[in-house]
């Protein structure tokens, strides 16, 4: 963590339970070397006190707008531009809400609205109140603004719920701080890459659909990776509950049909990496009203294809991407399966996972993957997606600059 050393953080610690991780954060990054000064929200103090921010960072805590003594040491807004960074953790409900709203309410949402610094918020809520959509639409207005988010992580909560909410644990905020700070290699620059993810819903009525397992987890870290190396990304992602990726452009799409017509919209790429688990086929006449209940009748539902996108996206000629990277989840035979989907898909390189049960790979954070490239197989270290993502696009980018 050499990057960290005599960088200036301003941390917000907002008023939840984790607070308390602020406090483990300021230790570490002061290990780091790196200079931390506090804001600290009315409702945070009522969590963790100044006296314990003041000691680990050995910085004066900073809590009024209209404090006399400190607009004299260091006005609101000197104090939100000193900073190399801002990091807000943890970053409640409300505090997001003001920020996405523009508010500048209180000291912390002053620093943060008149900051000219990258800023990095790592929420911590209830799960309900993590999937409200009030907190989706002012999730999706920061991440637009360029605010970058780590976590939250999945797992039991304080109030005694379980889910998404629980603030990412100052390791890995320290691992985001320091991926900010880093001086940025972007060997994608001026590449369009295009990225599919998440399932697709193929109608059966107004109110029924074929769905399948995939979270989209694995798609939208791709679209994160790429666009992270500078490529200019397009996400096509089917229904999901993943949180719309930072500097990414997004189309949000139901079916195959509408996911093959918005991919082929994104033409011409570089890059097009397939990752969505595209349903197979979907019903040829979807019911305009719902299909009622008779008792003792089934309705038969009558298949037919689906657009083989990735199959499509591969077919030579000029708008082929230069790089066309397909996905093969599959329960046996890995390999085996993934190399003759390589083969007849005509796609380049195929990353293979297995989606047996056992390996939760559906929904879960971590994958187990294989990169077929023609003859050549590459087993890869079970990873996070996130790892997963970022070395598939060092990989591709080093394909791109002809060194693979
Ligand atoms: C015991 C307790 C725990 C709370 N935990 C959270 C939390 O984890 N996340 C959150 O968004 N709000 C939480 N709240 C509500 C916030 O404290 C409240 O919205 C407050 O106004 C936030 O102020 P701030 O954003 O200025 O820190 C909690 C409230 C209480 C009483």
């Amino acid at each position: 963590m050499a990057i960290l050393a005599d960088k200036r953080i301003l941390l917000i610690i907002g008023g939840g339970i984790a607070a308390y991780k602020g406090l483990e954060l300021i230790r570490r990054l002061r290990e780091a070397g790196a200079e931390v000064r506090c804001i600290l929200t009315r409702a945070g103090a009522e969590f963790v006190t100044p006296l314990s921010l003041a000691s680990l960072s050995g910085e004066k805590v900073f809590s009024d707008l209209f404090s006399l003594t400190d607009e004299a040491e260091m006005g609101h807004i000197q104090l939100s531009r000193a900073a190399d960074l801002l990091v807000v953790a943890p970053a409640t409900a409300d505090l997001l809400a003001r920020m996405a709203q523009g508010l500048a309410s209180d000291l912390a949402s002053t620093a943060l609205l008149a900051t000219d610094k990258p800023v990095l918020v790592a929420p911590a809520m209830n799960v309900r109140m993590w999937h409200h959509p009030a907190s989706r639409r002012n999730r999706a207005q920061l991440a637009a603004d360029g605010i970058h988010f780590v976590g939250p992580g999945e797992g039991p909560m304080a109030c005694n719920e379980y889910g998404l909410g629980r603030m990412a644990e100052p390791a890995e905020i320290l691992e985001a701080i320091a991926a900010l700070l880093a001086p940025q290699a972007r060997p994608l620059a001026g590449r369009r890459a295009l990225v599919t993810s998440g399932p697709t819903h193929e109608p059966i009525d107004p109110v029924r659909y074929i769905a399948n397992r995939s979270s989209g987890k694995q798609g939208h870290a791709i679209a994160r990776a790429l666009a992270a190396l500078g490529a200019d990304t397009l996400l096509v992602s089917g229904p999901t509950q993943e949180p719309d990726p930072p500097g990414v452009r997004l189309a949000k799409v139901e079916t195959a049909v509408e996911m093959l017509a918005a991919a082929t919209a994104a033409l011409p790429v570089d890059i097009a990496v397939c990752a969505a688990a595209v349903a197979d086929w979907r019903v040829s006449d979807c019911a305009q009203e719902k299909i009622k209940k008779r008792h003792g009748q089934l309705p038969s539902l009558a298949l037919v294809e689906n657009p083989d996108i990735l199959a499509m996206l591969s077919r030579p000629g000029p708008a082929r991407p230069r790089l066309v990277v397909g996905f093969a989840a599959e329960t046996e035979n890995i390999i085996a399966n993934a190399r003759d989907k390589l083969a007849r898909k005509g796609c380049d390189w195929i990353i293979a996972n297995d989606v047996s049960p056992a390996q939760g790979v559906f929904g879960g954070a971590s994958n187990t993957v294989h990169l077929i490239a023609g003859a050549k197989v590459e087993d890869w270290p079970t990873a996070s997606k996130d790892e997963v993502a970022a070395r598939l696009a060092g990989h591709i980018a080093e394909a791109l600059s002809g060194g693979a």
